[in-house]
């Protein structure tokens, strides 16, 4: 299989690369003799993975698909701890992610799940879900009240708006569907659309922060979300 042939390749170039004087002696373990699973990712995945997690090295223009990027916000639900485990153990069929069960023991390779996911997978979803959270109370609690529940009881609505709906009660609320009722609304129904006003990043951020947040998103809704449970990182 070629792609195996070529990780294999890579990852000895990236063994000779790391093999600096730091840690000449042991490749695997911190001066004081203790998993040390941020050298662990540095010499085995970063190779491909990138320093970041964020799939941005130089593998990444040899490989298909091209190794993954722990940052983004659509594999946020699936990429937990266990799964992550899971794939390091045993590896990707049809990818250049070889399993790592041979060379990693599983506390290493349970120690290094939990660096990723804390360190990459957890970073960037703390920070892209803040951006939507302010976003959503500048441009949409105002309708769509404090939880896109609706305003709250004794809150006046603004005058001539059509009341928003309860966004949980709409079913069928899909990535592209936000995206859609964010960036172009309907006049109509009195509903703004706000794509001269954010970014598409933005729009992106805050359709991300309604459904992972604000929508109990149940398995089988369609969009790049369908794999995992309702918010992402499981806490909110
Ligand atoms: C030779 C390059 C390479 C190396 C080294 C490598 N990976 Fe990967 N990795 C990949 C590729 C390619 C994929 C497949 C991406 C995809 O499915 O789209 C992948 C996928 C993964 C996935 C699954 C992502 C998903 O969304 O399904 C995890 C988890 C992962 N790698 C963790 C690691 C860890 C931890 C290490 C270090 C022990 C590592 N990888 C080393 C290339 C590599
Ligand atoms: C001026 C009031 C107002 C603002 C501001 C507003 N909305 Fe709405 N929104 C509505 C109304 C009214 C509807 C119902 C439209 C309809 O009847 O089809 C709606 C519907 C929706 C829907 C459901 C669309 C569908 O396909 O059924 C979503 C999702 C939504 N809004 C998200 C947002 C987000 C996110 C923001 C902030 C970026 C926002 N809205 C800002 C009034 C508003």
């Amino acid at each position: 299989m070629p792609a195996r042939r070529l990780a294999a390749a890579l990852v000895s170039a990236a063994i000779v690369l790391s093999a600096g004087p730091a840690f000449a002696g042991d490749r695997r373990k911190s001066p004081d003799g203790r998993i040390d699973p941020a050298l662990l990712f540095h010499n085995y995945c970063s190779v491909c993975h990138g320093d970041q997690g964020d799939g941005r090295s130089r593998a990444r223009n040899s490989l298909v698909p091209p190794p993954a990027n722990f940052t983004d916000p659509a594999l946020r639900p699936r990429l937990t701890v266990d799964y992550i485990a899971a794939i390091t153990r045993e590896g990707k069929p049809g990818t250049a992610m070889v399993g790592w069960k041979t060379q990693l023991s599983a506390d290493e390779t349970r120690a290094l799940a939990r660096y990723v996911r804390a360190q990459f997978v957890e970073k960037s979803g703390g920070e892209a879900a803040r951006r939507g959270r302010t976003l959503y109370g500048h441009y949409c609690a105002a309708c769509h009240g404090p939880v896109g529940r609706g305003l709250e009881a004794g809150a006046t609505p603004k005058e001539g708006v059509k009341p928003a709906p309860d966004l949980t009660k709409v079913a069928g609320l899909n990535r592209e569907r936000v995206i859609a009722a964010v960036a172009v609304g309907k006049a109509a129904a009195g509903k703004p659309g706000f794509a001269q006003q954010m970014a598409p990043a933005d729009i992106e951020a805050v359709a991300d922060y309604v459904r992972q947040s604000l929508l109990a998103v149940s398995p089988g809704v369609s969009g790049t979300s369908a794999h995992g449970g309702k918010a992402s990182d499981g806490k909110r």
